[in-house]
């Protein structure tokens, strides 16, 4: 399609998350993703229709749209690695519709603790004020929500792209302190907030080891198992370090044990372990596919 014919396409039926390139064609693979993405808040709706969230539904809900968020923020982030390691182009494709649904998740996750006070401001600003998990998660809010207002095209332009780019830096701070945040909050089963700081640790080691690399060069892929490697011990020691605390020293032989066995199901940090070697042997299939052919 001409360049004259493609401008003519009113930008409201060529901007919509399932469409791909300027002129609006459908995609298949961005609406797959759409779709996964709509998935848990249609699966919520479902549950409050029909009054299944147990005895404190906006809770349940609170929980939940936390969860999802954040599990959603963790997949955004790993959009451009697993494109460049994997060398798949098209996942660029939905790094921006997955940034702004854990945003809007998030969003929404906030507004139902607003909901769960009344909307008071009063009792809303105390609470927060008080309590350290809670100012930790709002700064994260406040970074997305920022990330949110300038995803579009036109503040990509009215900011230059380099200014943007810096600016949209802030999803690492935010990711670590939702996580914190996660981590914070949680009363007794930790395994979700660890795997999501174990895959944080591999991101944010890629980022920074590539940081070093010559420009658009990929990391090899003895790099990407010795982070997935690192990752996987900082899990480990992290669990080990939160038990000691709580319990006390004399449980760190069984955290490690544990981590070692797979009688009490595998801990977080092998998970990203595993994570990590296969992403390393879907690349390595993917390179000598492309050499022999
Ligand atoms: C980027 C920011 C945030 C992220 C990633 C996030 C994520 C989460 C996650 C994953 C949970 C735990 C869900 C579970 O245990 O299953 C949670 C719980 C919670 N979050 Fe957030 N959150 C964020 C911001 C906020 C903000 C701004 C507030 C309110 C000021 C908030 C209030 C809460 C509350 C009250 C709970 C616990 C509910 C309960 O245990 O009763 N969060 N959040």
């Amino acid at each position: 399609m001409n360049v004259a014919a493609r401008t003519s396409i009113p930008a409201w039926k060529r901007g919509w998350p399932w469409q791909e390139g300027a002129a609006g064609r459908f995609s298949p693979f961005k609406a797959v993703i759409f779709a996964a993405l709509l998935l848990p808040a249609l699966w919520l709706l479902w549950r409050t229709a029909q009054h299944d969230l147990g005895p404190r539904p906006l809770t349940e809900l609170i929980l939940q749209t936390g969860t999802w968020g954040v599990r959603i923020l963790l997949v955004s982030l790993f959009v451009t690695p697993l494109r460049q390691i994997l060398r798949y182009g098209r996942l660029a494709l939905i790094r921006r519709m997955t940034g702004v649904a854990a945003a809007l998740y998030l969003a929404s996750h906030f507004s139902l603790y607003m909901a769960n006070h009344a909307f008071v401001p009063e009792k809303i600003i105390t609470e927060i004020a008080k309590s350290n998990y809670l100012i930790i998660g709002l700064i994260a809010l406040i970074c997305l929500l920022l990330l949110l207002a300038t995803s579009t095209d036109a503040m990509l332009r009215r900011l230059g792209g380099r200014r943007w780019q810096m600016l949209h830096r802030l999803v690492f701070p935010a990711a670590m302190l939702g996580a914190w945040h996660y981590f914070l909050q949680v009363k007794a089963d930790i395994f979700q907030p660890l795997l999501i700081i174990g895959f944080l640790a591999w991101l944010l080691g890629y980022r920074l080891w590539r940081r070093w690399r010559p420009q658009g060069m990929a990391l090899p892929l003895w790099a990407v198992i010795v982070l997935g490697v690192f990752a996987a011990l900082l899990t480990m020691a992290i669990e080990a370090a939160y038990f000691s605390w709580k319990i006390g020293a004399a449980v760190v032989p069984r955290v490690l044990e544990a981590n070692l066995s797979i009688d009490m199901g595998l801990r977080p940090g092998i998970w990203v372990l595993l994570a990590a070697t296969g992403v390393t042997l879907v690349a390595g299939l993917a390179t000598i596919r492309a050499r022999r052919s």
